[in-house]
C-alpha cells in the first residue's frame, strides 16, 4: 500500500468567522498539497473546525444559540464558503462534533487509562478561555492589576477542580531524544530550539477532563466529565483517518496508507500542542509521531497578532473582492518568509500586484498570445530551442521544488518569478516586433514565439499550485489542453523538458489575467 503524503492545517476555532490569518495557513497547506500531487505523488490534505470547549460554548451563548446550532451555521455559512471561496481543495474536513470524531477520541482515552497512563487528580491554577490553555503564573502578564493572558491581553479565569490526568512528565525525555535526533520534526529551527528548551525546562502532567461545563465529548468512564478541548482536537488528525479502527476495516486501511502525518502545519501559537502534548500522546499508544510539525509565524496588526477577539481580523474576502484569489494566495506566501511575522499592508500587496504579477507575469502572457495571433494568425509555429532559457527553467524548476518541499513558499515562488523575469528579458532583447517588420525574420521571430510560448507553458504549471484558476485560464489559452491534458496532470519532473507544445496549436488571447485594480486602496 503507497504512503499518501498528508499533511493538516489546525482545525479552526468556530467562535467566529475566519480571517485571513486562517487563510494564509490553509492557503499554504493547499498550494504544498497541490504541488506534491504535480510530484505525482498520493496526497492527502484535511482541514477542519475545533468545536467544542469555553470559547465556542461562550459565544454561542451570548449570542443566545445552542452550541450546536451554532457551530453547525458558522460551518456552513462562513467556513466552507470561505475555503470554496480561496480555491483550497482538500481530501475531506473533520468537524469535532462528529460522531467518527467523538466516538474515536472515546476508544483513545479509554486505550490510554487501560494502559495506566491516565489518573486522578485536582486541578487548581490559571486557565486562558481564549487560548483553551492551562497556564503557568510565570506565562501571565500584568494588565491594570489583572493578571492576564500575553497573547489575549484579558484576564485569566482561575480553575479548581477534580480532573483526569495524563502522564505527560513521563514523556520529557522520549521527546528530548526526538528532537535530537530528528531536527526535521520540528521546524523552522528557531521552533525547534523553542520545543527543546521549553523541554529542557521539565514539563508537568496535564488535566485532560473538564467538570464545570458541558460543551464536549464525556469521558467513557466518569460522564460527569468531558475531554479538555486541545486533547479532543489534536486527535482529529488521526480520527479522522480511520485512528482506533480495526486494522482490516475502511477506517483502519486508511489510517495505515496516511499515518504517520507528514507536515501538521500550525500557527507559532499553538506549536507547544502540537511539538510536545501531542507526540507524548501518541507515543503512550505506542503509534508512530508525525514526520514534522512546522510552525509558521503571524500575520500582525500594528506590531500584534491579527486577531477577531482583538478586532483586528480582516476578512479574506475583503481582499479577495479587490484583488482577485490567485493573487491573495500569491501574495502572502511570496512577501513573508515562512516561519517569520509578517504585517499586511493595502499599499504593498497593489505594488507586488502590478509590478509581479500583472506586469511580469500578466502582460507576459498577453503579449505572447497577441503577438501569436497577429505574426502567426494564432497558430503556433515549429518548436525551437533556446539554451539560456531552458537551462534557466530547469535551474528554477530544481530550486523551486526543493524550497517548496522545504515550505520556503517565498523560496520557490522567487525561483520560479525569476524565470518570468528572464522570458521577459528574452522578448525584450529578441524584439519580436521589429523581426516581424521583415518578411525574412520570419523564421528567427517564429522561434522566438515558440520559445516565449514553451515558456509560458512552464510557468502555467509551476505556478497552478498557488494560483490555479489563473494558471488554468493561461493553460486554454495555450491551446494546450488538446494536447498534453489536463494541467493538474503535469509533472513537475516533466516541466523542464523542452518543446511539449506540439506546433499547430491554436493560440488564442486569453481574458486578462490580472485586470488593472480599481483604485489603489
Ligand atoms: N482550535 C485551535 C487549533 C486546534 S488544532 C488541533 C486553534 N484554533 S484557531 O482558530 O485559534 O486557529 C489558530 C491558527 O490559525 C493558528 O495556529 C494559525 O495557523 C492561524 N492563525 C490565526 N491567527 C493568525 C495570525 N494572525 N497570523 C497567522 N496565522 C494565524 O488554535
Amino acid at each position: 500500500m503507497t504512503k499518501s503524503f498528508y499533511l493538516t492545517t489546525p482545525i479552526y476555532y468556530v467562535n467566529d468567522a475566519p480571517h485571513i490569518g486562517h487563510a494564509y495557513t490553509t492557503v499554504a497547506g493547499d498550494v504544498l498539497t497541490r504541488w506534491h500531487r504535480q510530484k505525482g505523488e498520493s496526497v492527502w490534505f484535511l482541514t477542519g473546525t475545533d468545536e467544542h470547549g469555553q470559547k465556542v460554548m461562550r459565544t454561542a451563548e451570548e449570542n443566545k444559540t445552542a452550541p450546536q446550532a451554532w457551530v453547525d451555521r458558522l460551518v456552513q455559512d462562513a467556513w466552507k464558503p470561505n475555503w470554496a471561496n480561496l480555491n483550497i481543495a482538500n481530501d475531506d474536513f473533520i468537524r469535532t462534533t462528529e460522531t467518527r470524531h467523538t466516538q474515536r477520541v472515546q476508544a483513545f482515552l479509554q486505550s490510554l487509562k487501560d494502559s495506566g497512563h491516565i489518573y486522578a487528580g485536582k486541578y487548581e491554577g490559571p486557565y486562558c478561555i481564549g487560548c483553551e490553555e492551562f497556564k503557568l503564573p510565570g506565562d501571565l502578564i500584568d494588565i491594570d492589576g489583572q493578571k492576564c493572558c500575553p497573547i489575549h491581553s484579558k484576564p485569566i479565569e482561575l480553575v479548581n477542580e477534580n480532573n483526569w490526568f495524563f502522564k505527560l512528565s513521563a514523556f520529557t525525555d522520549q521527546l528530548l531524544d526526538h528532537y535530537r535526533t530528528n531536527p526535521d520534526a520540528c521546524q523552522p529551527e528557531s521552533a525547534r530550539n523553542e520545543v527543546v528548551s521549553f523541554l529542557e525546562g521539565g514539563v508537568s502532567d496535564l488535566s485532560i477532563s473538564r467538570s464545570t461545563f458541558d460543551w464536549g465529548i464525556p469521558v467513557p468512564w466518569d460522564t460527569d466529565q468531558v475531554v479538555y478541548v486541545w486533547f479532543d482536537a489534536l486527535l482529529n488528525y488521526a480520527t479522522a483517518v480511520g485512528l482506533t479502527d480495526a486494522p482490516e476495516s475502511a477506517g483502519g486501511k486508511k489510517f495505515a496508507s496516511t499515518w504517520p502525518a507528514d507536515v501538521h502545519l500550525v500557527g507559532k501559537d499553538i506549536l507547544r500542542f502540537h511539538a510536545v502534548i501531542w507526540p507524548a500522546m501518541l507515543m503512550a499508544a505506542g503509534i508512530d509521531v508525525p514526520k514534522k510539525v512546522f510552525a509558521h509565524g503571524w500575520l500582525l496588526v500594528g506590531g500584534e497578532k491579527m486577531s477577531k477577539s482583538k478586532l483586528t481580523g480582516i476578512a479574506p474576502k475583503d481582499i479577495t473582492d479587490h484583488f482577485g484569489v490567485d493573487a491573495f494566495r500569491y501574495y502572502f506566501l511570496r512577501a513573508i518568509p515562512f516561519g517569520t511575522d509578517g504585517s499586511f499592508s493595502w499599499e504593498d500587496m497593489s505594488a507586488r500586484y502590478t509590478s509581479e504579477l500583472a506586469n511580469d507575469f500578466g502582460n507576459l502572457a498577453s503579449r505572447s498570445a497577441a503577438m501569436i495571433e497577429k505574426y502567426c494568425a494564432g497558430v503556433l509555429p515549429a518548436a525551437s530551442h533556446d539554451a539560456d532559457l531552458e537551462a534557466a527553467l530547469k535551474t528554477a524548476v530544481d530550486k523551486a521544488d526543493v524550497a517548496i518541499c522545504a515550505l520556503d513558499f517565498q523560496g520557490g515562488i522567487l525561483a520560479i518569478m525569476d524565470f518570468c523575469k528572464k522570458v521577459n528579458g528574452y522578448v525584450t532583447e529578441k524584439e519580436p516586433w521589429i523581426l516581424a517588420k521583415d518578411p525574412a525574420n520570419q523564421a528567427v521571430l517564429e522561434g522566438v514565439l515558440y520559445n516565449t510560448a514553451e515558456s509560458l507553458r512552464a510557468l502555467a504549471v509551476l505556478l497552478h499550485p498557488v494560483m490555479p484558476a489563473t494558471c488554468e485560464i493561461l493553460w486554454q489559452s495555450l491551446g494546450a489542453q488538446g494536447s498534453l491534458g489536463d494541467l493538474s496532470a503535469q509533472k513537475i519532473s516533466d516541466v523542464a523538458t523542452w518543446g511539449q507544445l506540439p506546433a499547430g496549436s491554436l493560440v488564442t488571447k486569453s481574458p486578462v489575467l490580472f485586470p488593472r485594480l480599481e483604485t489603489s486602496a
